[in-house]
C-alpha cells in the first residue's frame, strides 16, 4: 500500500467533507473530533456524492436517499428511502487508512 498527500492539516475544519484524490480513485476525506476518515465518494447506492453530504458524528449521510455509513468501518447504518419506498445500499463504503505526518494528511491506497 502506498500513501499519498492529499491535504494540509490545516485545509481540513472539523466537520468538512472535503473531495481529494489519490491514486486515481475520488475519495472524501473528513475529520470529525480531530480524526481524520476517507472513503470512496460516490455512495454505492446510486453514485450520490458523499461531499455534498452530511455528517452525523463518526457516520456520512448521502444527499441523495440519505443511505447512512459509518466512517470508521464502511458499514451501512441506515438503508436508502426515497419518500416512503424502502431501498437497499447494495454494499458499504470502501475506506481507506489515513495518516497524519507533520502538517500533511496521507491516505494509503
Ligand atoms: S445515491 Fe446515496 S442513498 Fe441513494
Amino acid at each position: 500500500m502506498d500513501y499519498v498527500k492529499v491535504a494540509s492539516a490545516g485545509q481540513i475544519a472539523d466537520g468538512a467533507l472535503v473531495p481529494v484524490e489519490a491514486g486515481g480513485e475520488k475519495l472524501l476525506l473528513t475529520r470529525v473530533r480531530g480524526t481524520y476518515y476517507a472513503t470512496q465518494r460516490k455512495c454505492p447506492h446510486l453514485g450520490g456524492n458523499l461531499c455534498k453530504g452530511k455528517l452525523d458524528g463518526e457516520a456520512v449521510v448521502c444527499p441523495l436517499h440519505k443511505a447512512k455509513f459509518d466512517l470508521r468501518t464502511g458499514g451501512v447504518e441506515r438503508d436508502p428511502k426515497l419518500l416512503f419506498i424502502g431501498m437497499k445500499a447494495k454494499s458499504g463504503l470502501r475506506i481507506y487508512p489515513v495518516k497524519e505526518m507533520g502538517d500533511d494528511i496521507y491516505v494509503g491506497i
